[in-house]
């Protein structure tokens, strides 16, 4: 077997994690439920969960991964725990998962960049959505969406998704700085810099069992865990390097990138007197082309807009691919760009539904957030924390400055009270799939 990729630099693996983890989740969810919630407030709540519950989460992929080199689910098996490869065929299921929806929302991207040039949803941005969501338009869109994730993946770890993502993540910095100093001179702008960042601890307090699930759940999707991921690109990491401090830049710049797309959203919705109080993709989606409809570049903005959202959406379907693709490499002898054309080709397939119709959309989403995100980050952490526990302690040391002492807080921090977080995240999720009904297919 020939030798398996590796990243040329450490900037590299950080910049395509953040790449993995900044997504649709970041520019669409964060600054909508930001606000909704409590502005400042959740802003503190989400940052604890992402630290507090994501950076363990993170850190026990990263330990997983970088001590095998190898794939999520053959990974188990060399560090002894055969029977543990399931919690890594879990992950991998749910990236597969996953990312047959994600790219029918990149399609819809697509689209948006397109409609932004010739002006095409200015007159209706409403009927506009229902048109493009669904039917042959999205499902080619979703077709060429998942070409060009291929493309990169089929390229390797160094010359494709490092090479990539290096332009891709400081390009989704800079445009969105761009948009969000442009947003600032528009009138009324100051109000919705109030409503995203000013504190509301009544809103928080009132929905305060609603809110604290939801920060978790988000922190995990956000930061790209539970599905193999993380697993993977850290399995491509040459050499020991911090992986403390490699989680937190990653955390802090995917927060960041959420924030600074806040400043961009609600400005440019308040600006236009559009209500952000909207629920779903779509409702996004029209709300932010109703706003570039009604400004005077509009053309201009919303083409940059949306393809700052199409670039942060490539860049984290890349690592769902590569979850897969990682697998397929180190089992078969196939060539990369073969194994990634064919399971691209099986992940579009699964994702015709979702580009047939919306419903099927969110109930693609539904199952995944509630149920198999979950699930697999339990698998992995109880694993981490309870299984494979002290060797972990002495592979996430390596290459840091720190201590035993804080990998001892990492162990106790990912046995327990992230472990009863993510069983927590569960419950709710099970109740809404089974209680609440969301586990019945839209047939
Ligand atoms: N983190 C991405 C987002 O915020 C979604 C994602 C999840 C990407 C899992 C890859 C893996 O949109």
């Amino acid at each position: 077997m020939s030798e398996r990729e590796t990243w040329a630099t450490r900037a590299g693996f950080i910049l395509a994690a953040v790449g993995s983890a900044v997504g649709l989740g970041n520019i669409w969810q964060f600054p909508f439920k930001t606000a909704q919630f409590g502005g400042a407030s959740f802003l503190l709540v989400y940052l604890i969960a992402a630290l507090g519950i994501g950076i363990p989460a993170m850190l026990a992929e990263f330990v997983i991964g970088r001590k095998t080199n190898l794939n999520t689910i053959d990974a188990f098996e060399k560090l002894g725990y055969r029977n543990w490869r399931i919690v890594g065929a879990i992950g991998l299921a749910t990236g597969f998962w996953i990312l047959s929806y994600y790219s029918v929302v990149g399609g819809w991207v697509l689209r948006y960049i397109g409609g932004s040039i010739t002006g095409a949803y200015f007159s209706d941005p409403a009927a506009y959505f229902g048109q493009v969501s669904a039917g042959p338009e999205a499902l080619a869109l979703h077709a060429v969406f998942m070409a060009l994730v291929v493309g990169i993946v089929a390229l390797g770890i160094e010359d494709g998704i490092e090479k990539a993502t290096k332009l891709m993540v400081p390009s989704v910095v800079v445009m969105l700085v761009g948009l969000a100093a442009f947003a600032f001179t528009l009138p009324g702008a100051s109000e919705g810099y109030a409503y995203f960042l000013s504190p509301d601890f009544g809103a928080l307090a009132a929905n305060f069992t609603e809110i604290v699930p939801f920060a978790v759940g988000q922190a995990f999707f956000s930061l790209s865990l539970g599905m193999g991921a993380m697993i993977t690109y850290a399995s491509y990491i040459d050499g020991d390097e911090s992986l403390f401090a490699d989680s937190v830049t990653i955390v802090v710049l995917n927060s960041f990138v959420g924030i600074l797309a806040g400043l961009v959203v609600l400005p440019l919705l308040f600006a236009q007197g559009i209500d952000p109080n909207t629920s779903g993709a779509g409702a996004v989606f029209v709300s932010v082309a109703t706003a570039f409809a009604e400004l005077p570049a509009g053309q201009v903005l919303g083409f940059v807009f949306f393809v700052v959202v199409l670039i942060a959406a490539l860049s984290s379907a890349i690592s769902l691919l590569e979850v897969v693709v990682s697998w397929a490499v180190d089992n078969t002898s196939y060539s990369r760009p073969v194994i990634a054309t064919g399971l691209g080709g099986v992940i579009f397939a699964l994702g015709i539904p979702s580009a047939w119709d919306t419903a099927w959309l969110t109930w693609f989403d539904n199952l995944a957030y509630q149920l198999l995100l979950p699930l697999s980050v339990l698998g992995i952490l109880v694993f981490a924390g309870w299984v494979f526990g002290r060797p972990a302690l002495g592979e996430l040391l390596k290459g840091s400055d720190f201590g035993d002492g804080v990998g001892l807080t990492w162990l106790w921090t990912a046995r327990t009270v992230v472990i009863v977080a993510v069983v927590g995240t569960l419950l709710l999720g099970l109740q809404t799939l089974f209680v609440g009904g969301a586990i019945v297919p839209p047939l």
